[in-house]
């Protein structure tokens, strides 16, 4: 799906604003704070329903306002949608198909699929393994309902559970230890299902980032990705459900005492680790800026793949400041790799004095 038009009336610092896409290479610019960013976020808004920057929803409201309403015309072909989410202080959030209001906010994932890269990102999500994993179930969630409902049924459970260990300050009844067999026996279930799904995409993804990111580097440097969870099934090359749910009872059961003692819950799929690769080494402790920008970008080529899937139109390629840090060479590779790509929707803070961005439809805010 692509997307037409967009209105934000109003939205963070936009009381009105409405523009229109002609083509499928769109270039928004402006001087900073005239709110680039904030149309990309408003965009990704109808595809995964929440903001992309971990915002909380009252947040997007603009200052001394009381709602944000955003409204955009998407096509498939033949086919118009209008989608439009809405949230207010009193209403909450409710988000419209085509003027139908979608029973849950999650029945929008999967209609209108976004990729989104910012430079905030970057320090975030290569930093801490917490963002990275978000990174991740934002993208398997728009590939899949059923995942995010076990994400957060997931957190249900945990919440419950540490609530039991805290108060029981080290000791337990036998009861209670019933209990806690039972949110255990719940939450390994859960905790493979989310495993294996994030083992296969991330398996799948592999080969597609460290391509992109060879021709990213002018094939100078090598990175990849690899998924960690403990215990590790060291030799089972493609584990089951069952073999992922087994070694997280068992880890829970031996962990039990420590835990008792910590007052939560150490291990499972909420503790996994994403980790980033650059020769070798792990580059959140070893790659330099520009290169940590670059894997980043890779790794967003990578979420094209896993969202283009075998069929139907692949997502809208939302790129916020891409070029700042990255190097001519770089620049111009990104602008190469993109330019196969279904819709782009990128933003600079001035006019880019190479010409990567030839053939793209300006938009100048403060024009
Ligand atoms: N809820 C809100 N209400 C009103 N203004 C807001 C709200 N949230 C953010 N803003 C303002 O929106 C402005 C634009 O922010 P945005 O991050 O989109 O700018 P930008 O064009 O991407 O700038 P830069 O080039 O520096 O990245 C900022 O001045 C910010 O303070
Ligand atoms: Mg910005």
């Amino acid at each position: 799906m692509r997307i037409s038009e967009i209105t934000l009336k109003p939205f963070r610092n936009f009381k009105e604003l409405r523009l229109r896409f002609n083509t499928d290479r769109v270039l928004i610019g402006g001087a900073n704070g005239q709110g680039k960013s904030n149309i990309l976020e408003a965009i990704s808004y109808l595809s995964i329903g929440k903001s992309v920057r971990g915002a909380q929803d009252a947040q997007a409201i603009p200052h001394q306002g009381q709602y944000f309403d955003i409204r955009a015309v998407c096509w498939d072909g033949p086919h118009h949608h209008q989608l439009r989410l809405f949230y207010g202080n009193q209403e909450g959030k409710k988000i419209f198909c085509d003027g139908t209001p979608l029973p849950r906010i999650a029945d929008v994932l999967g209609i209108f699929k976004t990729v989104h890269f910012s430079p905030e990102d970057v320090a975030l999500v290569m930093r801490f393994p917490a963002q990275r994993r978000r990174l991740l179930d934002i993208l398997i969630s728009q590939t899949s309902v059923p995942y995010l409902y076990d994400l957060q049924q997931y957190q249900r459970v945990l919440a419950q559970r540490n609530q039991m260990l805290k108060m029981s300050r080290g000791a337990l009844r036998e009861s209670d230890h019933e209990a806690l067999d039972t949110w255990d026996t719940q939450l390994a279930r859960l905790g493979a299902r989310i495993r294996l799904r994030r083992l296969e995409v991330v398996g799948g993804m592999q080969g597609v980032l460290a391509d992109h990111y060879g021709r990213l580097s002018g094939q100078r440097e090598s990175a990849g990705i690899s998924y960690q969870h403990s215990p590790s099934l060291e030799g089972h090359r493609e584990p089951t459900e069952d073999m992922l749910c087994e070694d997280l009872r068992q880890e829970m059961k031996n962990r039990r005492a420590a835990e008792l003692q910590l007052g939560h819950t150490r291990c499972g799929s909420h503790r996994d680790n994403l980790v980033f690769t650059l020769g070798g080494h792990p580059a959140d402790t070893f790659a330099s800026e520009g290169q940590l920008k670059t894997l980043l970008i890779a790794w967003k080529m990578a979420e094209i793949h896993v969202l283009s899937g075998d069929a139907g139109p692949g997502p809208v390629l939302l790129l916020d400041d891409v070029f700042s840090e990255l190097d001519t060479q770089r620049s111009a590779a990104l602008m190469e790799l993109v330019g196969g790509f279904g819709q782009v929707v990128l933003t600079v803070p001035k006019r880019p004095g190479e010409p990567f961005c030839a053939g793209y439809e300006e938009i100048w805010l403060d024009a």
